[in-house]
């Protein structure tokens, strides 16, 4: 179930059985010269759709941007100040958590975004309270990053090994090329795979990483190893999301 494509009286009547909801989020940046620059977003909205779908659980709408402000030296990065994002967190629980929501479940495809969502977390927590939102004290949010799912972390590193890298890594990039097989074609193979390099200036990072990649091998990424990704995630996230929301608020 998508939210943007039910009515409110489905969502009314959808509350009275869970108070549940997934919230994938990415981000928009590059990953390197044979990624996507949607990549974070692609893998988020379609394994958060995958465990909506498992689950039964209203998906909302993607939030494609993230905590990217060292991306910002490459063109079509769209990055957000730390304080935007949280201020979105913010308004998204609020807007949910008044409608009756009080389980967020983020499924994340960004390693940059997570400081920020456990900021804007503490943040909500404190906010909804002073609101006296009717049952703000039970609304409760979890990160998932599908990347660090042990079932595709383990199967990452049996397929890539130590080239499976930091940022536009074979796995995520596996990942899009199962969503969209037709942009293989235009992925050409990186000439050098660098070393993870520290993250400082836009401008230091764009010099370091335009022509090489970030400690990753995205050449060795297949469509058929992104659908096992993706089956591997939903699946995890799933179980995951299935004992969150019947934890009972502590
Ligand atoms: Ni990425």
């Amino acid at each position: 179930m998508l939210l943007h494509l039910m009515t409110w009286t489905e969502v009314e009547e959808y509350l009275k059985v869970s108070q549940g909801i997934i919230l994938p989020i990415g981000s928009t940046e590059q990953h390197g010269q044979t990624g996507l620059i949607g990549t974070d977003t692609i893998c988020a909205e379609g394994i958060a759709r995958g465990v909506g779908e498992m689950t039964n659980t209203v998906v909302a709408p993607t939030i494609n941007v993230g905590m990217a402000l060292h991306q910002a030296a490459f063109p079509g990065a769209i990055a957000l100040r730390p304080n935007t994002l949280i201020e979105l967190i913010q308004d998204y629980l609020t807007s949910l958590a008044r409608a009756g929501f009080t389980k967020f479940f983020f499924v994340n495809g960004y390693g940059g975004n997570v400081a920020t969502l456990r900021a804007a977390f503490a943040e909500s927590y404190s906010y909804l309270t002073d609101l006296h939102i009717p049952n703000a004290e039970k609304v409760e949010c979890r990160i998932a990053n599908w990347f660090t799912c042990n079932s595709v972390y383990k199967l990452a590193k049996e397929l890539y090994g130590s080239l499976e890298g930091y940022q536009a890594a074979p796995g995520e990039v596996a990942v899009t090329q199962y969503f969209y097989p037709e942009i293989i074609s235009k992925m050409p193979v990186m000439a050098e795979v660098g070393l993870p390099y520290p993250v400082y200036s836009t401008t230091r990072f764009r010099d370091r990483y335009s022509h090489r990649g970030r400690g990753y091998d995205p050449a060795m990424a297949t469509p058929e190893d992104g659908k096992i990704f993706y089956d591997l995630a939903v699946q995890e996230l799933s179980e995951v999301y299935l004992e969150f929301i019947h934890s009972a608020a502590a």
